[in-house]
Formats: structure tokens, C-alpha cells, sequence
């Protein structure tokens, strides 16, 4: 029997909490019974692993044989340079990477946009980007100053949008320091060096002359295309077509969280909009969750973070990475406090970002949070991690939050202490405020990961689940019980 869930046709996979649930495991599954896998969203600020390596920008489906047609859609940030050496690795690897298509009108990732992300971080953003220039490719895209994937094709437009993208960094450069410019423009994303000009901190032709190569390959590859009319058709031919969602939905541009946050809409209709897909025609949207332990990286509050302040300030630094922090293997996920519980968590279940190789800051599952992205996502859910559960032998559920800060307008409400918050505001002048109401539940003994159907999960898990599901509005769709593909289990949802 197949995974694909019955009667759909679009199938999107994406996260309802902070990126790093595991969507690529689950459209790995799912892509062997699918004709068409598309990303919409992000960029090479995403990472997977599939057969060993770790790709940004490759769909998680790529290596997945029956797949006609792998899609990177007009709304992902795409970095050529990143795309080619994973294409590189792939066939090095004896790995076919034909039959992909990049869309002509997604947004184009440049030299500007790496330094701009860099420089703009470490001088007061201090979100904690992923450093590979998707915040100012977006915002570049939305400001009318962005380059297209299709103007690698035309030498003449792309020079003179690029003239004109500069003047405007140029400008901005002038408040920074031209050595830490330059020490940025020096880092191996940018080409070590390559692009630099102490005239103007950029070379034109230097640029001009590695965009027009990359599009002179990708064209000889036949892979740059119309991806949207690709999809339109594709849908009116009945084939069926599985959307690789990318980061999650409380990191969404569009979705009320101002500031920690990445610059592409991470919901169903952020996926739908980036593939060129009416959102109507998605017949089934599935919101990760990660359980018991959701994880987020880089900067922001999260309001059931193990360890809280102490934790946020640890995995800041990255050189608390995977080999650091072995030497804490021995310590118990049951410790007392909190932070020595979250660290052993993190080494447990590995959770080091696969694009910047930080420590994942650890969570109990925060129900407020959840509410609120299934009432954008719809409310089919998979959980993921289950597994995580066998280590351990209680867990925290948040079913509430209790506003715990200064009077604070949100619209017609007045936020006063004490007020309680069944359904997040996802802003952080407001979570950060946010103390968690819990629920604690004892785990089960032995180990889930040989369960091979939801009727096979212990009684502590099964009520766990039961909980959130009518806690929070939802239906579980899949669950992961183990990192290897065939330890996922899908149940039905009608
Ligand atoms: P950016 O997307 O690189 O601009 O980073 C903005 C914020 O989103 C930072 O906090 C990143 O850590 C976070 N972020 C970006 N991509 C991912 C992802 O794939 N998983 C989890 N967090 C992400």
C-alpha cells in the first residue's frame, strides 16, 4: 500500500513550527508516488540530507527516480553557484540531475545581497540570519531592484539591472567600515574574493562575467523554463504534485512575526504562490510538527525553550557545535535543570543546523503556537521525532500562555498581566512576555521506533496525541518514528 493520502492531487509538505522538523524524510516518502516535486519558498538557507550529502537548494526529491520533474519555482532565492556544485556532487556521486527546472522569474541570489546579509546582521540586525543572502534578495525582489533567474540569459538587461542594484548598495556601504567590508566580500561564499573591488567594494565585470557563465551552463542544460506554466499544466493533466514547503510558518514573512524571521512565506500559500499554483488546488497541506522537543535556531523568543535565556545565549555561539558537545553525552534529557535537560535533548536527537552547523535551541511543545498555525496551515498535521519521546520519561506539553509584561496594546485588546492567551500572538514584543501554562505527561517504556501503525503506540503516546489533536483543532496525518525512511507511518485522515 502507498503513503499518498487518497483522492489528492496537490500535496503540500510544510512546517508549523520554527524550520528543521524533517519535511525532506517525509518528502522522501511521499516523492516515489508523486509526478512532479516543487519548491516554492527559501533558499539555500534551507538543508537536508539525501544519500549522504547535505543539499540547500536541490529538492529534497532529487534523487528519487519516477519523478518526472523536480521544480525550484519563481519563488525561491536562488544562488546559482550553490545549485551547480550540488548538481556537481550529485553526478560525482553517479546520481543523474536532468529532469530539474528552475524557474526563469525566480529571484536571483548575488554577491550584494551575501555581503548585505552579513553586514547587516552583525551590525544591529542580530537575527541570526543563515548568512547566504535570502533576506536582501527578497527584499530586493519586493523593492523592485531585484535580478531574475532569466536575466543570466540576456547580457545587456542583466548589466544594466545590476549597474543599477549597486548604485543603491553602494550608497548604503558608505556607513559601514571598508575593512569589514572587506574582510566579507573575502568569505568562500563570495567566491573568496573573487568579486571584490576596493572601487566601489564591488567589481561589475566580475560579476557580470560569473552570472553570465552560470547562465550559459544552466541554459545549455536546458534548465531554466517557464516553471509556472509548467505547473498549470501539470495540474490540469491530473498529475499529481508534492510541494517541498521550506523554514516553518512561525519564521513566515507574512505571518505577523515582524522581526525573527526569514523574508519568504513558509505557509501553504507562500509554497502555493512560489510555484505559480492557485492555493485552491492544494488538496492536502500538511503542517510539521516536531514532538516532544520542537527546536528553532538563531534569534527570537520561544516561550517553552528549555533552559530559557541560559539556553539562547549557549546556542548563540557556534562553536557549541555536534563535536563540542559530544563530551555531554552522558546527561539526562530528566535532569532537573532545565538547560542540562534541553542540551541532552540536543545531543540525543542531533540537532545542529544543517546549513550553519548551530545548536538548535530546544522547546516543550507549545500548543498556543500550534493553534496558530494550523489556523493558516489547515489542520492536518504529521509529528515527527516521536522517537526522541523513547529517551526520556516525561514530557511538557503548553496548553496556554499568561501574559506576563507591561500593558501592551494588540489592537482592540489591551494586553495586561495575567491575561491568558490560548492562541499565540506571534510577535515577539509579545512572546517574549509570555510565560507557558503546562501539562505533564509521563512517558512510555521501551522504544516506538518498531511501531509500524498508530494502533501499535503506546497508551502514554496515544493520549499524548489525542491531547494535542483536540487541544488544538487537528488531525495527525504521519508520524516519524525513527530517522529512516520506512519509520514513518501514514494513517488516515478521513
Ligand atoms: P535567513 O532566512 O537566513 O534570513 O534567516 C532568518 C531566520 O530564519 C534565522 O533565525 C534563521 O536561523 C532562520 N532560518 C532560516 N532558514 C531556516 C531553516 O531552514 N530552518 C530553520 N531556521 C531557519
Amino acid at each position: 500500500m502507498g503513503n499518498w493520502p487518497n483522492n489528492a492531487q496537490v500535496v503540500f509538505v510544510g512546517c508549523n513550527q520554527w524550520g528543521d522538523t524533517g519535511k525532506g524524510k517525509v518528502v522522501d516518502s511521499l516523492a516515489p508516488e508523486a509526478d512532479i516535486c516543487a519548491r516554492g519558498q527559501g533558499g539555500s538557507n534551507a538543508g537536508h540530507s539525501a544519500g549522504g550529502h547535505v543539499f540547500h537548494l536541490m529538492p529534497s526529491s532529487i534523487l528519487c527516480k519516477n519523478v518526472t520533474q523536480h521544480i525550484i519555482g519563481n519563488g525561491v532565492a536562488f544562488h546559482p553557484g550553490t545549485f551547480l556544485d550540488e548538481r556537481a556532487t550529485l553526478i560525482q556521486t553517479g546520481e543523474s540531475c536532468d529532469n530539474i527546472s528552475v524557474a526563469l522569474n525566480a529571484k536571483l541570489v548575488l554577491p550584494p545581497h551575501l555581503l548585505m546579509d552579513r553586514i547587516l546582521d552583525s551590525h544591529g540586525g542580530n537575527i541570526g540570519t543563515t548568512g547566504r543572502g535570502i533576506g536582501p534578495t527578497y527584499v530586493d525582489s519586493l523593492d523592485r531592484q531585484g535580478l531574475i533567474v532569466n536575466d543570466m540569459l540576456n547580457p545587456d538587461i542583466f548589466a544594466e539591472k545590476l549597474k543599477c542594484n549597486l548604485v543603491r548598495k553602494r550608497c548604503l556601504l558608505q556607513m559601514y567600515d571598508p575593512e569589514v567590508i572587506k574582510e566579507i566580500m573575502f568569505h568562500p561564499l563570495l567566491g573568496g574574493g573573487d568579486f571584490y573591488s576596493p572601487n566601489g567594494f564591488f567589481s561589475e565585470d566580475a560579476i557580470i562575467e560569473c552570472y553570465l557563465n552560470y547562465g550559459k551552463v544552466l541554459d545549455e542544460l536546458q534548465m531554466i523554463d517557464d516553471t509556472d506554466a509548467l505547473m498549470l499544466q501539470a495540474h490540469q493533466d491530473g498529475l499529481r504534485i508534492l510541494g517541498e514547503g521550506a523554514q516553518g510558518l512561525l519564521i513566515s514573512s507574512w505571518h505577523k512575526n515582524n522581526r525573527f524571521r526569514t523574508c519568504s512565506d513558509s505557509s501553504v500559500f507562500g509554497w502555493a504562490q512560489g510555484v505559480g499554483l492557485d492555493v485552491r488546488n492544494v488538496d492536502l497541506a500538511y503542517g510539521i510538527v516536531k514532538f516532544p522537543i520542537p527546536t528553532r535556531v538563531g534569534e527570537g523568543s520561544m516561550p517553552c525553550e528549555l533552559g530559557g535565556d541560559q539556553q539562547r545565549i549557549w546556542c548563540r555561539d557556534a562553536s557549541h557545535n555536534r563535536d563540542f558537545e559530544r563530551q555531554f553525552a552522558d546527561d539526562s534529557p530528566d535532569d532537573e535543570d532545565e538547560f542540562v535537560a534541553g542540551r541532552a535533548f540536543r545531543v540525543i536527537s542531533d540537532e545542529y543546523g544543517a546549513t550553519t552547523g548551530r545548536p538548535r535551541r530546544p522547546s516543550w511543545l507549545d500548543l498556543p503556537l500550534l493553534r496558530l498555525a494550523i489556523s493558516i496551515n489547515g489542520p492536518i498535521i504529521g509529528i515527527t521525532k516521536i522517537d526522541i519521546g523513547d529517551h526520556c520519561d516525561r514530557v511538557k506539553i503548553c496548553t496556554d500562555h499568561v501574559y506576563d509584561g507591561p500593558d501592551q496594546r494588540w489592537g482592540r485588546l489591551t494586553l495586561r498581566r495575567g491575561d491568558i492567551l490560548h492562541v499565540a500572538i506571534l510577535d515577539d514584543e509579545v512572546l517574549q512576555h509570555c510565560r507557558p501554562v503546562y501539562k505533564e505527561f509521563l512517558t512510555w517504556s521501551g522504544s516506538v521506533r518498531d511501531c509500524k501503525s498508530r494502533a501499535d503506540f503506546p497508551p502514554e503516546l496515544e493520549r499524548m496525541i489525542s491531547f494535542i489533536e483536540e487541544e488544538a483543532g487537528c488531525k495527525a496525518g504521519f508520524f516519524s518514528v525513527g530517522k529512516e525512511r520506512e519509520r514513518t507511518i501514514f494513517s488516515d485522515i478521513n
